[in-house]
């Protein structure tokens, strides 16, 4: 496995360009896949591991994918192969995507129950209530989930769980409604940008969906779905990453490639802190004038601040003047960085769902671990800022979510080395 090696204490300048984001090209290649009846070319797809690996699940299922310079090309299923089997399913939570469009399409689904992962439980029962409205019958046995309809049927759904919408049952039943006889209203509708993004392509490809960017979405089913060529959305989380990576360098970094409206919070927080954003109609310039100041975040569903910036944004509150506290509403067991962050010298308790940052004046160099792809991006993020060494491993996470981080962050003054596991 390797290993990131970080040498802290270098201010980031310059411009970084974003990639297409991961959250939107994985639902949008499935529907491409398994819906489209002919081929479907993607740009603006970022080579990443998710996108190697959910390739891989639509291959098994019969589907021919091409990934070069970051377009993807995808041949649509031809075959009656309906099973994602364990040994896919279990490297990315994401494959639990094809269940809906399987059953649309094929008549019947059988899905590896997705595995836990370092955030918490992943349940799919709103997945499941989605697909059952719809008409499928679907029985959970052995580790996999199946599900089988004769024909789908519009009907109304609401989607909201305890801890409030859902983007992958979202995601899910939207793509399974597509091809349903009559109308779906999802109730409850997640609203996150690559929830958006999802939905006009599936709209590029033919598809009759209103109330795009709502909570709740109407889809009135159509007899079939033709291949297109779609530009996907950029990467929120990327940019907001990178927008933090500047601050707590106290840096001048260009971030090209995002607006405001896709991360209006994250936007508004750093701003809180003293952070000063100069948006133009291609980005953002991100520069720190003043000693960041404490504030308190809670995440939560879009257009609230992204629990998918948490990590990230805590990073930079443990260099911030006061105290903070940081509330995770949505995963349940989103904290394993701070211990991380705390072995660099970080100050931080946690307290059921909520963690309190008392701000340092500096952070130290130490090794260590990834948990998962964005508590990974934060231990870059620290050790950017942290005084001496900091060895990141397990940097496969990272891979997962982060085309090329390392190679970005040293074009604009970052010093990282990726090394094998032998360093
Ligand atoms: C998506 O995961 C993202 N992954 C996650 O990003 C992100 O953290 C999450 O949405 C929330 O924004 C992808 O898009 C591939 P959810 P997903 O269903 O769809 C509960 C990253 O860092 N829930 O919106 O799995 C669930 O337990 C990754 O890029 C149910 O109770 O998230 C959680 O508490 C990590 N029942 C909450 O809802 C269900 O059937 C939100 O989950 C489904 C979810």
């Amino acid at each position: 496995m390797e290993k990131f090696i970080v040498n802290g204490g270098t201010r980031l300048e310059g411009k970084i360009q974003i990639s297409g984001s991961k959250n939107a090209v994985l639902p949008i290649a499935v529907a491409a896949a398994i819906l489209g009846d002919s081929t479907t070319v993607l740009n603006n797809v970022p080579n990443l591991t998710d996108v190697k690996t959910l390739s891989a699940v639509l291959e098994g299922l019969g589907a021919t994918t091409k990934l070069k310079n970051s377009t993807l090309s995808i041949e649509p299923i031809n075959r009656l192969e309906y099973e994602a089997p364990y040994d896919l399913v279990r490297r990315m939570r994401a494959s639990i995507y094809v269940l809906g469009p399987l059953v649309a399409k094929l008549g019947r689904a059988k899905v590896s129950f997705p595995g836990g992962c370092a955030i918490g439980p992943r349940p799919v029962d709103l997945h499941i209530r989605g697909l059952t409205c719809l008409g499928a019958d679907v029985d959970v046995k052995e580790g996999y989930i199946y599900a089988q309809a004769r024909k789908l049927i519009g009907t109304e759904i609401n989607l909201i769980g305890q801890h409030g919408p859902s983007v992958g049952a979202t995601a899910n039943v939207m793509m399974a409604a597509t091809l349903a006889e009559g109308t779906t209203v999802i109730n409850g509708a997640a609203r996150e940008p690559h929830i958006s993004d999802l939905a006009n392509f599936l709209i590029a490809m033919g598809a009759e969906i209103d109330g795009v960017g709502t909570d709740t979405l109407s889809i009135h089913g159509v007899k079939q779905l033709r291949g297109t060529e779609y530009n996907v959305i950029s990467d929120d989380i990327e940019a907001g990453t990178f927008m933090v990576a500047s601050a707590i360098t106290n840096g001048d970094v260009y971030i090209q490639g995002i607006t405001n409206e896709q991360l209006p919070t994250v936007a508004s927080k750093l701003t809180e802190m003293g952070v000063k954003l100069d948006w133009d109609d291609y980005g953002v310039r991100v520069t720190t004038p003043n000693k960041l100041k404490a504030v308190d975040v809670k995440t939560v569903p879009f257009p609230g601040f992204p629990t998918d910036m948490q990590a990230q944004i805590m990073g930079l509150l443990c260099l911030a003047s006061g105290t903070s506290t940081i509330t995770e509403n949505v995963h349940t067991d989103r904290y394993i960085h701070t211990a991380e962050l705390n072995r660099m010298g970080a100050n931080i308790t946690l307290d059921g769902r909520n963690a309190i940052i008392k701000g340092v004046s500096t952070l130290s160099g130490a090794p260590v671990m990834a948990s998962d792809l964005r508590a990974g991006a934060v231990l870059v993020i620290a050790g950017l800022a942290a005084m001496g060494e900091t060895v990141v491993s397990r940097i496969y996470h990272i891979d997962r979510g982060y085309e090329a981080i390392e190679e970005k962050l040293n074009s604009i003054g970052a010093k990282i080395q990726r090394v094998d596991d032998t360093y």
